[in-house]
């Protein structure tokens, strides 16, 4: 017998569509690797997620048996009510109204980036979708964009670190002992900019607004700010990568896909919403189950650790139609749990599919129809990071 699926090993979670399906078809939910058990289904991926009085998201995406420390925990580590506090803060710094003024920006930002690309051959991920994201973040928290490529460098080094899944590295336990240059570096921007606003500067960036807020008439303490800062930097940086990597995938690879998107653009709204369903930058949500119950008729016993498989969730043949086919005009694509579901849904959603629609459309204005093609031999080799999917690589050439 083959060993059980493990969704925290990178080389079993990502591609794993035929497994997945086999899990859906025998239950709602499944024990796989480590004991940990695994919901296959969009009702009852959605009833988990509703439940934050059963399922804790303490843990996180934390391997079983490790625990970080409170102040060190990003939102979507928090529970209730800690975490409605905090996320309150950080709804503020990113509301539609905020990305809408970010939008020239974004535009602006992808056409220098494809000006600067080599004329005959080069990596769209290195030289493009790697990069818009982390330039849109550095905007919006108001860092100098000098900084951009290290502050890249770090985000993608921690993501491809044990750091996730451990809570430490080589280096040590917890994020400033991981990354400490990472961490000495988000702290002198937010005393930078406390000072500035001390001063009466009134720039109205999204770390000023994280500054200013309060949680019940305090301020947040610079552990939890920071904490806040770095899941802006690491938390919209290569899962916005791996949109519009999987997104600029597929219109390589199906001719009929791109001549869509070129006869109406309005359907790219609707093939950004069929990519993030198909192909999810972010696999599974992981949750501690906290006093028993069941899930679609299972007993789940407290302490037990649930994993809610968006990815499988999203292929669920109850609720999507054809649901292993990409659809452009898809009418329920936009349902998908990619973004997660209910009190932790993705506050940065509106950002990402923004950065998309900009990001993608800006591709396909630049180049003509067939312009583009993926190197002779190409193999797509997935991201290192075991809850993401997405290109590692696309060299591209022009004809
Ligand atoms: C395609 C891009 C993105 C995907 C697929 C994605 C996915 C997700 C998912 C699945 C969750 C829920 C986690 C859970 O329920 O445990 C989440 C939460 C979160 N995301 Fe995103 N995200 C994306 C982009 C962004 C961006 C651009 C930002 C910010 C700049 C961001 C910031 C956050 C934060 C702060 C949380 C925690 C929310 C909470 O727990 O209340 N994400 N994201």
């Amino acid at each position: 017998m083959s060993d059980p699926f493990d969704p925290f090993d990178a080389a079993r979670s990502r591609d794993a569509w035929t497994t997945l399906r086999e899990l859906r078809d025998a239950g709602p939910l499944a024990t796989v690797a480590g004991a940990l058990r695994y919901v296959t289904r969009y009702a009852e991926a959605r009833g988990v997620l509703r439940d934050t009085k059963t399922f804790s998201n303490a843990s996180g995406l934390k391997a079983p048996g490790v625990d970080i420390p409170v102040e060190d925990r990003l939102l979507g580590e928090l529970d209730p009510p800690r975490h409605t506090a905090v996320r309150r803060v950080m709804v503020t710094a990113m509301t539609p109204k905020v990305v809408h003024a970010t939008e020239p920006f974004i535009a602006s930002t992808a056409a220098r980036l494809l000006d600067a690309l080599p004329h005959d051959r080069f990596d769209l991920v290195a030289s493009y979708t790697g990069v818009l994201p982390n330039r849109v973040t550095m905007h919006l928290l108001g860092f100098d964009p000098a900084d951009s490529d290290q502050l890249a460098r770090w985000a993608k080094e921690l993501m491809e670190s044990t750091f996730p899944a451990l809570n430490r590295t080589d280096r040590g336990i917890g994020f400033a002992a991981a990354f400490p240059d990472f961490a000495g570096y988000i702290d002198a921007r937010i005393a930078e900019r406390t000072a500035q606003l001390a001063a009466g500067d009134d720039r109205d960036d999204v770390l000023a607004r994280l500054i200013r807020l309060e949680v019940d008439d305090d301020p947040l303490p610079p552990q939890q700010l920071r904490a806040l800062v770095r899941n802006l930097v690491t938390g919209g940086l290569t899962t916005t990568t791996q949109l519009l990597g999987n997104l600029i995938f597929e219109l390589l690879v199906r001719p009929e896909l791109e001549a869509a998107l070129r006869a109406d653009r309005a359907l790219l709204a609707t093939a950004i919403e069929e990519s993030l369903r198909l192909t999810p930058p972010v696999l599974f949500m992981a949750r501690g189950c906290v006093r028993d119950t069941q899930i679609g008729g299972c007993p789940v016993r407290a302490g037990e650790r649930v994993v809610v498989g968006a990815a499988s969730a999203n292929r669920d043949e109850r609720v999507f139609a054809h649901a292993d086919d990409f659809h452009v005009d898809r009418n329920n694509a936009d349902q998908h749990l990619t973004f997660g579901y209910g009190t932790h849904v993705c506050p940065g959603a509106t950002l990402a599919r923004a950065v998309a629609r900009i990001g993608v459309g800006a591709v396909l204005d630049r180049f003509a129809s067939g312009e583009l093609r993926l190197e002779p031999g190409f193999v797509f080799e997935q991201v290192p990071t075991y809850f993401e999917h997405g290109p590692r690589r696309l060299p591209v050439e022009r004809t």
